[in-house]
């Protein structure tokens, strides 16, 4: 078999992994050799017998930053490992993550993604092998490594094979520039709320017309920024 896609990921927290990734389908498919998961442990490239990772901010402040001299070490191993594979730093800082980058990465050979705790990673390091930055959101996480498992999850289940019916993926939200239409399923009545009527009636052509007018009523209400960026397409 040919090399699958593969995630390595650099993190002072091996143990959050597999995590649920391990679990349904991702983790069948990891099981049946799909995809690869393999953690390096950042503390393995520490230079000093403490095995010290972090210290405090230059400049004073809260928290404490990943030590360029640990780093760095760890970023050359990753791109020695897996040349082809886009390094990623998972960050609070970097450009959002999106369906259209998760569909790429989801297309070549794999990611190898850089973990940060703390309150960062030392800037040099990032500008010296000019690592990408990404983030999953305007949050704040405590460590790269959920935003890591977010980002591999999001992948995986593009890889052929993974998820069954190549449609449902085609449907979902984002990949049509909007969020997705409302779902039911039986019981057809529930708590005296019915299934609408439309979706029963057998008409095909009625029921793709309601479910473009919910995808878009939704969108409209839930993300203007969505809706304005699908108006300009
Ligand atoms: Cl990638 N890391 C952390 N620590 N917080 C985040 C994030 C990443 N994305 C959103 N919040």
């Amino acid at each position: 078999m040919t090399k699958p896609w593969s995630a390595t990921v650099f993190t002072i927290l091996p143990e959050a992994f597999p995590g649920p990734l391990g679990l349904s389908l991702s983790g069948k498919a990891l099981e049946q050799g799909v995809w690869a998961l393999e953690t390096i442990d950042i503390r393995d490239f520490a230079q000093d017998k403490h095995r010290s990772v972090d210290d405090a901010p230059a400049g004073g402040g809260p928290g404490m930053v990943m030590r360029a001299d640990v780093l760095g070490p760890a970023v050359d191993a990753a791109l020695e490992k897996s040349p082809d594979a886009p390094l990623i730093a998972l960050t609070p800082r970097g450009k959002p993550l999106t369906q259209a980058r998760v569909r790429a990465l989801s297309q070549g050979p794999g990611v190898s993604l850089l973990c940060g705790r703390f309150e960062g990673l030392d800037e040099r390091v990032l500008e010296a092998r000019d690592i990408e930055q990404v983030s999953i959101g305007d949050y704040v996480l405590a460590g790269g490594e959920v935003a890591a498992c977010v980002l591999i999850e999001a992948c995986v289940r593009l890889l052929p094979g993974v998820i069954g019916d190549a449609d449902s993926l085609a449907q979902e939200s984002f990949e049509q520039g909007l969020l997705e239409y409302p779902q039911y399923t039986r019981p057809r009545q529930w708590e005296g709320r019915e299934i609408p009527e439309v979706l029963l009636s057998g008409d095909h052509k009625k029921i793709a017309e309601w479910r473009r007018e919910q995808a878009e009523k939704i969108t409209r209400e839930r993300r203007p920024d969505l809706w304005d960026k699908h108006n300009k397409r």
